[in-house]
């Protein structure tokens, strides 16, 4: 069984990560999406709280599910028997820091391949951080992430003291 796990910060789950993770699923037996922390941000809910989210709008996908991940990826990857690390790619900003983050993870554990999901183009704009900027200053979200967790997202993200 080819098992792939899908990380990331979900700070929000956004509508490009869906699709990258539908796409994933397609590919391989069964993907583990892994909802863990990047030391570098400081998300604003909880691993549990955005692990919830990311279940919400992927309990439609038979072999997909989802984890919150505390240490290391290869060691979450290792664990759950998976052979590759699946990632979405949008354009060549993100290509230096997921070139890096896979130069380490293959040192770290060698077996364990990473391969990219080019996001589809009409997603290519599409991130996380911009989808907090607009939420905190009150902006739709319609189209940004996925309709089932709109309000929530909305409501979370546009708490004051989200623009420091
Ligand atoms: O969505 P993000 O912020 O790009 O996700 C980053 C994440 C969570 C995938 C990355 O920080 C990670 O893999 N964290 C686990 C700790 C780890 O293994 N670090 C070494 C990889 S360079």
């Amino acid at each position: 069984m080819n098992v792939a796990v899908c990380p990331g910060s979900f700070d929000p789950v956004t509508a490009g990560h869906v699709d990258v993770i539908r796409r994933a699923s397609k590919i391989f037996d069964h993907v583990v999406i892994a909802v863990g922390s990047n030391l570098r941000k400081e998300p604003r809910l909880s691993a549990a709280e955005r692990a919830r989210l990311v279940e919400k709008v992927t309990a439609g996908i038979e072999n997909v599910s989802v984890e919150v991940m505390e240490g290391l990826l290869v060691e979450f990857a290792r664990e759950r028997g998976a052979c590759v690390i699946v990632k979405g790619l949008r354009a060549v900003s993100d290509f230096e820091s997921e070139f890096e983050q896979a130069q380490l993870n293959r040192t770290l554990y060698p077996e364990l391949e990473t391969v990219f999901i080019m996001s589809a183009a009409e997603h290519s704009f599409l991130s996380s951080s911009a989808v907090r900027e607009i939420a905190s200053f009150g902006g739709s979200l319609r189209g940004l992430v996925p309709d089932e967790i709109l309000e929530v997202v909305q409501e979370v993200y546009c708490r004051k003291g989200d623009r420091a």
